[in-house]
């Protein structure tokens, strides 16, 4: 059975432990860079090539999609499923996921706790919300990541600033509730419908966010019931057979801050000592026996 990842032009260690583990038990794996692939459209068909190979040929597909060839990267995934490839990521999921608001406003269409949270072009729109939020108050880019795109403002003179500077560079303004806690959250990874491993994660002396990359600590973490109950069915509802659940406790109980499509796994693979990549593989290899019987 062959493997076809599809993800950036620069392998990242999550990328290159798939590989590595995939060698074990696929027959071949490939790597496809989304900015290498090409589309056509042909008579009464079309073709998904990348340097003459031919993509509708793999019988599992893993997307690591950055946000930056999110749309290429839905077609792609679109054509794949026309193919009559099964997908662990939809080309609807991939999207989704990479717009944190969208994101929110699903899980709590479907009844899962997430932060007060309100969006709009025009800072004299939010008003009302800058009104009744207790500060500080969290604003957020909507397709950041790792960190970046994380702000907090003190104050309802510095929120007025930074959503003055967003709307100028026509970045749609996104408030949150700011989330009381001492800088922690807890990362979910789920595999094909369990928790597969999880880790709370600290954030560094002085800083609010817990991201891995800017300094946060990850540490092994045994989620409770509701944690996992929620992360479990976020993935559902998100249609994300692979991903990273963000789970925040405030003085309401848990909130979903957020669900990490192309989750890192190289801090939780130390915090937890589990092999993520290897799991990601393993369900991979189950699901293609499957969707081919
Ligand atoms: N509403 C919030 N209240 C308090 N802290 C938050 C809130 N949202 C995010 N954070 C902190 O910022 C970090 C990054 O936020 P997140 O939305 O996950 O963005 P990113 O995609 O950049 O990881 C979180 O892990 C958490 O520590
Ligand atoms: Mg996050």
């Amino acid at each position: 059975m062959k493997l076809a990842i599809l993800g950036p032009l620069s392998r990242s260690y999550e990328e290159i432990r798939v590989i590595e583990e995939a060698a074990k038990v696929f027959s071949s794996t490939s790597y496809f860079a989304i900015p290498q692939i090409n589309v056509e459209i042909r008579k009464g068909n079309f073709a998904l090539t990348y340097k003459n190979k031919d993509l509708m040929n793999y019988e599992v597909i893993y997307p690591r999609i950055p946000r930056t060839y999110k749309k290429f990267g839905a077609t792609i995934l679109s054509l794949l499923q026309q193919g009559g490839a099964q997908l662990p990521i939809t080309p609807e999921s991939l999207v989704l996921s990479h717009n944190k608001f969208l994101t929110l406003l699903l899980l709590q269409e479907r009844d899962i706790p997430v932060p007060e949270t309100y969006m709009a072009v025009k800072r004299e729109t939010l008003e009302h919300a800058l009104e009744k939020l207790d500060y500080p108050l969290v604003m957020k880019l909507i397709y950041g990541s790792k960190g970046a795109g994380v702000m907090f403002a003190d104050s309802k003179q510095s929120a007025v600033s930074v959503m003055d500077a967003l709307e100028r560079f026509n970045e749609p303004i996104f408030v949150e509730e700011f989330i009381k806690n001492k800088g922690e959250d807890v990362r979910l990874y789920i595999v094909g419908g369990r928790v597969i491993s999880s880790m709370k994660r600290v954030a560094k002396e002085g800083e609010m966010r817990s991201n891995i990359g800017i300094g946060g600590v990850g540490e092994k973490y045994e989620p409770t019931h509701e944690e996992k109950r929620m992360a479990l069915k976020s993935a559902k509802v998100l249609e994300m057979d692979i991903c990273g659940i963000d789970i925040m406790h405030g003085p309401n109980g848990p909130v979903v801050i957020e669900a990490n499509v192309n989750a890192q796994f190289q801090g939780l693979e130390k915090a937890d000592s589990k092999n993520v990549a290897g799991e990601i593989v393993k369900y991979l290899r189950r699901q293609g026996a499957f969707w081919r019987s």
